[in-house]
C-alpha cells in the first residue's frame, strides 16, 4: 500500500468526487429519518495543501484552487454550496490551507441522528482519522479492509445511506474488484446508494468496467464521466468517473446544471468533455 491520497488532495477528481457525495448527503437530509454514510476508503481526512506531499504535484491548485476562484452561475453555485461550505469550514481564517477528504466533508453535512463509518486499511492513515475524529459519537473510525466491509458492515442497522467505495487504483484489478464488491454489497443491501469512484486512465479498462457493471444487472446505474483533456499518449489521469447506483431521482437534474460549471473551471485542455450515461435503469 504505497498510495498516498495527500499528493492529489483537493485535485480535480477529488472535486468532481466530493461535490457529487455532497449532492447526494443532501438528498438523504429531505428525509428525517437517520442515515449512515459507509466510506470504505477514507484516507486521512484532512489535508494540509501547504504540506511537501502537496506541494510536489501541486494538483489542489488546478482542482479546488480553481473552483473557489472561478465565477459560478447561481444555480450550479447553490448546488455546490454544502461542498464548498465544508471546504471553507476547515479554513476559518479564509484562504485555502486545509482539505477535507471525503469522511469530513460528510461529517460537515451530517445533522444529529445521522452516522458516519470511516474505514481506513493502512494503519498510519487509520491513526490519523481516528485523531480527527476522536470523541465524535456520530462517527465511527474502523481499521479494515474496506472490500471486507462491504459483507460485515451492510446493511446498517438505519436502512438508510449511501457507500462511498473510493479505493486507490495502485493495484493490478481494482475494476474487477469494484465490480465484484458491489455484486457482494447490492445482494445484501439493494436498496442502498452507492457511489464507485473510477480514474480515465486507461481507456479500454473504463470500457470493459462499464460493460462489466451492465452485466451484472444491477439497476439504476448513472455514469459520470469528468475530462480535463483529452487522450493522453502516456498513461495519466486524463479524467475521472464516478458510478452512483440508485441515484436519487434529483441527482441527473442537479449534475446537468452543476457539471458544465465544473467543466468550464477544471478543463485544461481541449476537447475534453463531460458525460451523463445511465449503464442500466429502472
Ligand atoms: C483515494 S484514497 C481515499 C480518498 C478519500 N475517499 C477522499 O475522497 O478523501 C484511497 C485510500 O484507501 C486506502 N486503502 C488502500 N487499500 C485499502 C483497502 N483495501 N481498504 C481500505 N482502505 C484502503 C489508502 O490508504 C487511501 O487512503
Amino acid at each position: 500500500m504505497n498510495y498516498r491520497h495527500a499528493y492529489h488532495a483537493g485535485n480535480f477528481a477529488d472535486v468532481v468526487k466530493h461535490a457529487v457525495l455532497a449532492r447526494l448527503v443532501e438528498y438523504l437530509k429531505q428525509k428525517d429519518k437517520a442515515f449512515r454514510v459507509i466510506d470504505t476508503h477514507a484516507g486521512i481526512g484532512r489535508y494540509n495543501l501547504a504540506s511537501v506531499e502537496a506541494g510536489k504535484t501541486g494538483e489542489w491548485q488546478t482542482g479546488i484552487g480553481r473552483l473557489v476562484e472561478s465565477a459560478l452561475e447561481p444555480q450550479a453555485a447553490a448546488l455546490l454550496q454544502p461542498y464548498l461550505e465544508a471546504v471553507r469550514a476547515r479554513n476559518p481564517d479564509g484562504g485555502l490551507k486545509y482539505y477535507p477528504g471525503s469522511p469530513l466533508i460528510v461529517r460537515h453535512l451530517l445533522r444529529n441522528q445521522d452516522r458516519l463509518t470511516a474505514i481506513e486499511l493502512h494503519p498510519e492513515d487509520a491513526a490519523r482519522l481516528k485523531s480527527v475524529f476522536a470523541g465524535d459519537f456520530q462517527t465511527r473510525v474502523i481499521e479494515l479492509d474496506g472490500w471486507l466491509a462491504l459483507g460485515a458492515q451492510l446493511p446498517p442497522k438505519e436502512k438508510r445511506g449511501l457507500v462511498l467505495i473510493d479505493p486507490p487504483f495502485e493495484e493490478e484489478g481494482e475494476f474487477s474488484r469494484l465490480v465484484e464488491g458491489l455484486q457482494k454489497a447490492h445482494r445484501r443491501w439493494p436498496g442502498g446508494i452507492y457511489a464507485l469512484w473510477y480514474p480515465i486512465k486507461d481507456r479500454k479498462a473504463v470500457t470493459a468496467f462499464r460493460t462489466a457493471l451492465t452485466e451484472t444487472g444491477i439497476p439504476k446505474l448513472l455514469d459520470i464521466a469528468f475530462e480535463i483533456r483529452p487522450a493522453s499518449n502516456e498513461p495519466s489521469l486524463d479524467g475521472s468517473g464516478l458510478v452512483v447506483v440508485n441515484p436519487p431521482y434529483t441527482l441527473e437534474s442537479e449534475l446537468r446544471l452543476m457539471l458544465p460549471v465544473l467543466h468550464k473551471a477544471l478543463a485544461l485542455r481541449q476537447p475534453s468533455r463531460w458525460s451523463l450515461d445511465w449503464l442500466a435503469g429502472e
